[in-house]
């Protein structure tokens, strides 16, 4: 049996997909003991190691083949744009890419001025602003809490991931213009595609029967 390596996303979703694979017959033991400082889980059994890392080093990690497999958003799939390939919509992890911001900044917006747009997914913003709507915008990269921007005045508007909504309510922020959905995906090395393709494609056809049987329940 081929070994596979697979990156996991910290955090919510590593859990999810763990639960999917679960359901697809690939488990690990190890990952569920919680007071382990392991980096790197395995079962023997099964030739199956998993990692976790932050999201945006997921597809790094897919990429240079340091993992066979990885979870991840499609959020930074897009802002990462590595050379992977995407092979599986997991179907969790749902929620829109939105232009948001004050009320006010719609008309902004609509006049087609010199925007400032804070993100932290400068790519995704450019591609949105420059190919799509073809406006001019200054970007301002930020790390985290974006929904500052507008409120301290740092920026026009934000581009930003919208899941229940809650975050912009409580700050008086409104959902401007949708970008895109997301949800989390498989990305698969292109090497280990072809030099290990029947564990994968094996690995892909049980996760993918099991989207099938959990979308018709
Ligand atoms: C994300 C996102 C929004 C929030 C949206 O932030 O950037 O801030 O979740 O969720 P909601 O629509 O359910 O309120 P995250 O919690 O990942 O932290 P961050 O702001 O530090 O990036």
């Amino acid at each position: 049996m081929q070994e596979l390596t697979i990156a996991l996303t910290k955090g919510r979703l590593a859990g999810q997909t763990m639960e999917l694979l679960g359901r697809a017959g690939y488990t690990c033991e190890e990952l569920g003991d919680k007071k382990s400082r392991k980096l790197i889980f395995t079962n023997e059994d099964q030739k199956l190691s998993f990692f976790l890392a932050k999201g945006p080093d997921v597809p790094t990690y897919v990429e240079y083949g340091a993992a066979d497999l990885g979870v991840v958003g499609s959020d930074v799939v897009l802002e990462e744009n590595r050379r992977v390939y995407e092979v599986l919509d997991l179907g969790f992890g749902r929620c829109r890419m939105c232009v948001a911001g004050p009320p006010e900044a719609r008309a902004l917006l609509d006049s087609r001025a010199m925007l400032r747009v804070a993100t932290k997914y400068p790519e995704i913003a450019r591609d949105y602003f420059y190919h799509r709507r073809q406006q001019t915008v200054e970007l301002i990269k930020l790390n985290g809490s974006v929904e500052l921007g507008p409120i301290v005045g740092l920026s026009d508007v934000i581009v930003d991931i919208v899941e229940t909504g809650s975050t912009l309510r409580e700050n008086g922020l409104d959902v401007l213009e949708e970008i895109c959905g997301l949800s989390a995906r498989m990305i698969v090395n292109q090497v280990s595609m072809q030099l290990k393709a029947q564990r994968i494609r094996e690995v892909i056809g049980n996760v993918r029967e099991q989207l099938e049987i959990g979308a018709r329940v």
